[in-house]
């Protein structure tokens, strides 16, 4: 592989440009990769980088947690014994961004002296003379060393073992572009508030400020680049919102189809912080049409949905409580008074979205996922009685596991004889959509993972 000094910086590079050293930032990557490493999540580690560093410092990090496996397979051949946590992240942030030519941000021996001055001048300072031996071996030998981690799986998806092993299991035809999905920038794609405009109306409102879009599904659409939201025209006036297309298809899959009546329909949002589908629901419903009742665990959390409804000019019953005990809330605060429609987007290990979030991968244990299973078959099981006979539920996670998706629904299927499935997208597969037949993947574009159940009660 040459080198090419007069490259062009990467979005990575140029999103760094203000940012006064290279080294420096490298450093503050580093730094937050070991944070991540010892269990704290990205947005965790990127609040504690400074302001003026933190846009560029997240663009390189998300880079190197996209190459960690590759990163990590090229140290052990570097350095077979393994180096202190502080040393290892410094190496694997230079070798996770510099091992491959085509996509680095900078060229690699820009990246490997400035590594070296992070070590001289940082945590790894003790170690930087095998910083740099490590280092200028890897510019040396770089061809031989990737070869020979092509036969490690984890270094050529970058993914825990257990992932790509389940991913294999659970989807055989498909794992191989899922992985390859998760590595990729996922798009901006907006959701039109059709309460205030139109698909077409905001498409054109897009193209007057050069912004070039793809329309989604009924409201969505695909911004060819992704921007800062205050550049959107009338965001600030609720005009339009950021989600991904995948999550857009929950409101229509639950209200299309309830039979509705004089009186607003009565609909519980179980899970429903930060408000994004809560937010949907009463957008495609017809203005005065549902009664929303939101309801969030985390305090905190639920304040953003009070924000997020505020600037769309929209209302719903926000209520924070516990959805698996019932008894602490129903009766007292909703009188008892069973729901038409539930929606239950519930807590998961969101290996569907791990391209917007490319630390989940890491941070992710594979007991998680059973974990994570037995609290959403207790949701199901507790929500499932305050739904009216004849209402409907839709079911979903932002996670492309079967345990918390399509085989959840069927062990619940199968302890519920009240219940039936009715046609949903099942699992959606992240990336572009290519499932033809699917209710709902045709036309959602290039969308995260996601996985959808639809069920009714029997009346
Ligand atoms: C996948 S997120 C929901 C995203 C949301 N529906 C949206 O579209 O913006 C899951 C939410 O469920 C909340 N949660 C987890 N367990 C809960 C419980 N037992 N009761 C209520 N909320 C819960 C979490 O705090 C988190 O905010």
């Amino acid at each position: 592989m040459s080198q090419s000094p007069e490259k062009k910086p990467s979005p990575a590079a140029s999103a760094a440009v203000s940012a006064p050293a290279l080294w420096q930032q490298l450093e503050a990557v580093a730094q937050a990769l070991h944070g991540i490493l010892g269990g704290q999540s990205s947005k965790a580690v990127l609040g504690q980088v400074p302001q003026r560093l933190r846009p560029g410092v997240q663009a390189l990090l998300f880079q190197v947690l996209r190459q960690l496996g590759r990163a990590q397979a090229l140290q052990k051949q570097l350095a077979p014994r393994s180096p202190a946590p502080k040393v290892s992240a410094l190496l694997c942030t230079a070798l996770a961004l510099a091992w491959d030519e085509a996509q680095a941000p900078y060229p690699p021996f820009t990246l490997v002296n400035q590594a070296v001055e992070a070590a001289k001048r940082g945590a790894a300072r003790a170690q930087s003379g095998f910083i740099n031996a490590c280092l200028r071996r890897f510019l040396r030998e770089r061809d031989a060393l990737v070869a020979a981690t092509e036969s490690n799986p984890v270094a050529v998806w970058n993914h825990p073992a257990w992932w790509i092993e389940r991913l294999k299991k659970d989807h055989p035809q498909d794992w191989q572009r899922m992985l390859a999905a998760n590595n990729a920038q996922p798009p901006m794609t907006l959701r039109v508030n059709r309460q205030k405009t139109t698909q077409d109306q905001y498409q054109s409102a897009l193209a007057a400020i050069e912004l070039k879009s793809q329309p989604l599904a009924d409201m969505g659409l695909q911004l060819e680049q992704a921007v800062a939201v205050q550049v959107l025209p009338h965001f600030a006036e609720g005009w339009a919102s950021v989600q991904d297309a995948a999550a857009q298809a929950a409101a229509p899959l639950l209200l299309d189809g309830l039979r509705t009546t004089a009186a607003p329909l009565r609909v519980l949002d179980a899970c429903a912080a930060p408000g994004g589908k809560t937010a949907h629901l009463l957008e495609y419903a017809a203005p005065g049409s549902l009664q929303v009742t939101a309801l969030e665990i985390d305090a905190e959390r639920a304040s953003r949905i009070e924000d997020t409804l505020g600037r769309l000019g929209l209302k719903a019953w926000v209520l924070v409580a516990d959805a698996s005990r019932p008894e602490d809330w129903f009766e007292r605060q909703c009188q008892g008074q069973l729901f038409d429609a539930i929606l239950l987007d519930a807590p998961c290990t969101a290996s569907g979205i791990v391209r917007r979030q490319p630390d989940v991968r890491w941070l992710r244990r594979e007991s998680d996922v059973a974990q994570l299973a037995e609290i959403q078959a207790r949701l199901l099981d507790t929500l499932w009685p305050l739904l009216k006979p004849g209402g409907r539920m839709v079911y979903c996670t932002c996670s492309v596991f079967k345990a918390e998706g399509d085989a959840q629904v069927q062990a619940f299927l199968a302890r519920n004889t009240t219940a039936q499935s009715l046609p949903a997208p099942g699992h959606l597969i992240p990336g572009k959509a290519d499932k033809p037949g699917c209710v709902a993947d045709n036309a959602l574009g290039d969308h995260d993972g996601f996985f959808y159940a639809l069920l009714e009660k029997s009346r």
